[in-house]
């Protein structure tokens, strides 16, 4: 791991960050990546040597991606979410598509196969939230995950994977809800959308900023959003 020296500056992180394009979204256009993350241990209970955690769910490697750079970069705790009943992605990224439109369109919150203990999780003042955006919404598992703690008062930042950032705002605002005790970064979401109409293109995705896949990539969002300077 790489040592740098970083300023954190979790709690005067609230500036509002840089734009984001639209673009089009159907996830059957879309073209995931096809990686299968690796079992790298990152399911194990976090250790709690960092007040920061990076808790993530990826089924194709493209979250876990990032994920692992901001861990890196943090030297955060690193946590995989996983469902207990296991999505089929692979070979075909989409086999699974039907259940997982089904638990996004009806807000459903399937079972996590393990979750720390409450103990372990309050020892974070900040968590970073991963998912790919699967059908206009977050993974809807991590929402069982977050759902499950009092995070009251904790920083949750939220990043995703996609392939167009249509719904962005739409996933975001699912963390948001299921998180409603906690500070945001960003603090504020464009708020002249329906966040439940998860079917229709809206396209504001105005000051939601995303880490791309690379670790550059991810140390500039880092610093756009003001955690390391
Ligand atoms: C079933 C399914 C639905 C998807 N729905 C969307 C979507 O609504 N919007 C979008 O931008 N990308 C969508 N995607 C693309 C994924 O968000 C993208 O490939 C993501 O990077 C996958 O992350 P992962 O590799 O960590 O699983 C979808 C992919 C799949 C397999």
């Amino acid at each position: 791991m790489k040592m740098k020296k970083y300023f954190i500056y979790l709690m005067m992180a609230f500036a509002a960050v840089t734009a984001n394009a639209c673009g089009n979204d159907d996830p059957a256009q879309e073209q995931p990546g096809t990686e299968q993350p690796e079992d790298n241990g990152t399911s194990d209970v976090p250790s709690g040597n960092s007040n920061i955690l990076v808790a993530y769910f990826s089924a194709t490697g493209n979250t876990q991606t990032v994920a692992q750079h901001i861990a890196d970069l943090l030297r955060a705790d690193i946590f995989r979410i996983e469902a207990a009943d296991e999505y089929n992605t692979s070979p075909d990224p989409y086999a699974d598509s039907e259940r997982i439109q089904d638990e996004a369109y009806n807000n459903l919150r399937p079972d996590v196969k393990t979750l720390p203990e409450e103990e372990d999780i309050a020892a974070y003042d900040t968590i970073f939230v991963g998912s790919p955006i699967w059908w206009h919404q977050p993974a809807m598992v991590v929402c069982t995950f977050l759902e499950h703690y009092d995070l009251s008062g904790k920083v949750i930042i939220p990043f995703f994977t996609y392939g167009a950032t249509t719904y962005l705002n739409e996933a975001m605002q699912r963390i948001y809800a299921s998180t409603p005790e906690s500070i945001h970064i960003p603090e504020t979401l464009p708020e002249d959308i329906d966040p439940d109409n998860i079917q229709e293109p809206q396209n504001d995705d105005d000051g939601i900023n995303m880490p791309g896949r690379s670790e550059s990539s991810v140390e500039n969002w880092l610093r756009e959003i003001g955690i390391i300077k």
